[in-house]
């Protein structure tokens, strides 16, 4: 196959001694698999043992002087940083240490990488347990200490995958190897947080060949292919933080997916808070002498409910009845330690399952009528994640998906969990890894795009370019042109999601368009390309056609709004803060887009020395205000200069003023 010789040819090239792995990066566990060196040419992907880790990050202090470690640039070098300063632990050693340290041990990250929607109701759990949380760069951060050193998803994520990395060179028995890997993430992942997660193996030094949609990669290692039971097959995909489902349809020697849905804030975690309220309220009904409030208040203690919670869970798919038992709980009004000590039966935590699996039925079946495929032709029904060995779950399978009236045998057959439902995902992202580099030859796999791409168009629609379960890699092309004479930037905003308004959906970013010739309005043709790779990640490049000329683009994302809750050292109006540094963002933007008409033309035109000092001087100061912001101590003069002395009327003076006199030492000369 021409596809096939292709990636092959690319990467036989690849140097043989570098590692290759697979790593699944797992909201609640994360491990590796590779494919071993084998005498019969078998090609089989293993897990490496050794590398199965919580997906748990903790600090704690070393005992050094933290106050004069400087703000980090990057997460490069706050990695660098974390990792000098502080004692990190990863996984089970984070995991033993949570109870006395919970503010710095971050779990389930995986959450909130690559997102910073400080309104959404899973960053509210997070904000309540970190306390000093603050929105930069679209990434919202932790921090430590009272220090400078913070964390986000993506640095916590670096640091799972660099003990992943260290651990599978040990197993393997290489030292310091440079490390390849197929990294898998929810099929319903979007742009952004599939960058974060290629930021992460970057922090890791890890060189990630591709990203694979989980159920895909769980697909791939069913061996459906080798089976060679051409047909239409569905991964449900249930875990510690998502929910995924994918329609897969093998065809000879060609693996597509046909259609793909999803829900990111779904998984076996809300399921553990869940049993958690119920089990306090269970306890508190027989023992009215304790105050709830208090209860919820004592941190330490809700926390180590939440692992019991989640240890009962499990326990409950092997038995009918346990129970939660944790001696020494707290401390009551008279000082007394309380025994916390509940019954569950199973039949009570199905019944609390039951919305959460309502919701995962729902997805299914309009993700197969999405994929225009009935039930009745499903081939077979492949489970996978841990929350998938709940009997409830696959009871609930069955009677939506597979009739009831089915024989047991036919049952059997349709549902698949003859592999670990907690290494399928790994193991396929190694098939994906042993198709790149030619180990695994005779299939090819093709992916969809998850979630549709649009523009913003008049009055906030989305306009959609690419659909949701179209193929990839795919290149969509949409032709521009300018509203008014000599415009020489168009702003285009993109947007990822199913809504038609764009306020519904999530912003990737602003991409302005510069360097557009100077004609008469609606003369120049903009053809901007938008390209959708195999990772599933977007590229944007434009060329104005009548010249011929490239233009240049520039992604700017949107400015994130502080964060209220942001500790500030001084009594400042949360409020005004935050009023501060919306409208700084929105200033910086417009600033940033009149620079690049200024960079632009420098060379060529001899603007007047008042127009270069203006910019010299007002790009200091966003730099000296971008400093400050992430500054507590500066808060109260962030606001007073800003607020009460009217700095934001007079920055808003200054760059119109900028943008008048740029246009008039523009018009009329020429480039
Ligand atoms: N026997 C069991 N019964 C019920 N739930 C279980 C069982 N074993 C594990 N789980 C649950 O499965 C979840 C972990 O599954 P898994 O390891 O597949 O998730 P993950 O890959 O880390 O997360 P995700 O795929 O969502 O990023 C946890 O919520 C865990 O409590
Ligand atoms: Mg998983």
């Amino acid at each position: 196959m021409l596809f096939n010789r292709l990636i092959n040819k690319r990467y036989n090239s690849l140097n043989t001694k570098k590692i290759v792995l697979g790593i699944d990066l797992g909201t609640t566990n994360s491990l590796a698999s590779h494919i071993p060196k084998s005498l019969d040419n078998t090609q089989t992907p293993i897990i490496l043992n050794t590398t199965k880790t919580p997906s748990i990050v903790g600090f704690a202090k070393k005992g050094n002087d933290l106050s004069d470690i400087p703000s980090p640039s990057d997460d490069k070098h706050i990695f660098e940083l974390l990792k000098t300063n502080l004692n990190v632990f990863i996984g089970e050693k984070a995991q033993n240490q949570y109870r006395l340290n919970p503010e710095n041990t971050f779990k389930a990250m995986k959450r909130i990488i690559g997102t910073f929607n400080d309104n959404d109701e899973i960053f509210e759990s997070y904000k309540n347990q970190y306390s000093n949380n603050v929105a930069i760069n679209n990434s919202i951060y932790f921090n430590l200490f009272n220090s400078n050193l913070k964390v986000n998803a993506e640095i916590i994520a670096g640091f799972i995958l660099s003990d992943i990395k260290s651990k599978a060179l040990k197993e393997i028995g290489v030292e310091n190897g440079a490390v390849d890997a197929v990294i898998t993430v929810p099929a319903y992942f979007n742009n952004l947080q599939r960058k974060a997660t290629l930021n992460a193996a970057n922090l890791a030094n890890i060189n990630c060949l591709r990203i694979i949609n989980e159920p895909t990669a769980a697909a791939l290692s069913f061996g459906v292919m080798k089976q060679n039971n051409d047909g239409v097959y569905a991964v449900y995909d249930l875990g510690g933080g998502t929910f995924d489902i994918s329609i897969l349809e093998l065809d000879g020697a060609v693996f597509e997916v046909r259609g793909t849905a999803g829900d990111l804030k779904l998984g076996g975690e809300d399921l553990d808070y869940l049993i958690r309220d119920y089990a306090l309220d269970k306890f508190l009904s027989n023992n009215n002498n304790i105050n709830r409030e208090d209860v919820l208040k004592n941190n330490s203690f809700m926390n180590e409910l939440l692992n019991h919670c989640e240890k009962l869970k499990i326990e409950l798919s092997t038995t009918s009845s346990s129970q939660i038992n944790i001696p020494f709980a707290f401390k009551n009004v008279l000082g007394d330690f309380v025994h916390f000590k509940v019954e569950v039966q199973e039949s009570e935590i199905d019944k609390l399952a039951e919305p959460l699996v309502k919701k995962t039925i729902k997805i299914f079946k309009k993700c197969l009528k999405d994929a225009n495929i009935d039930k009745q032709s499903l081939q077979q029904i492949l489970l996978v994640g841990g929350m998938t060995r709940m009997p409830y779950i696959r009871k609930q399978i069955i009677k939506n998906f597979i009739s009831e009236d089915n024989s047991e045998n036919d049952t059997d057959n349709k549902l698949n969990f003859k592999i670990n439902p907690d290494d399928s995902v790994c193991l396929g992202a190694s098939i994906q890894a042993g198709l790149l580099t030619g180990e695994i030859k005779d299939v090819l796999l093709l992916d969809v795009n998850p979630l549709t791409l649009g523009m913003e168009t008049y009055g906030g629609l989305m306009s959609p370019m690419l659909k949701k379960n179209c193929n990839v890699p795919i290149e969509y092309k949409e032709q521009f042109t300018t509203g008014i004479d000599n415009q020489q930037i168009v702003k285009i905003n993109i947007y990822q999601g199913e809504s038609k308004l764009c306020r519904d959906n999530v912003k990737l970013g602003e991409f302005v368009l510069s360097g557009i010739p100077q004609l008469p309005k609606g003369v120049p043709k903009i053809e901007v390309s938008f390209k959708l790779d195999s990772n599933g990640i977007l590229n944007v490049t434009a060329k104005e056609l009548l010249t011929n000329l490239e233009c240049n683009l520039e992604l700017i994302t949107t400015a994130p709004i502080e964060n209220n809750s942001k500790q500030s050292s001084s009594n400042v109006d949360s409020n005004d803060l935050a009023w501060v540094f919306e409208n700084l963002g929105l200033w910086q933007l417009s600033f940033k887009e009149l620079d690049l008409m200024y960079r632009k033309y420098a060379d060529s035109i001899h603007f007047s020395e008042t127009i270069s000092n203006e910019f010299n001087e007002l790009k200091s100061k966003f730099d000296q205000w971008n400093i400050m912001k992430n500054d507590s101590s500066k808060d109260a003069e962030m606001v007073d200069y800003f607020v009460k002395k009217g700095g934001m009327n007079v920055l808003k003076n200054r760059i119109n003023k900028l943008q008048t006199d740029l246009m008039s030492e523009l018009k009329g000369k020429k480039v």
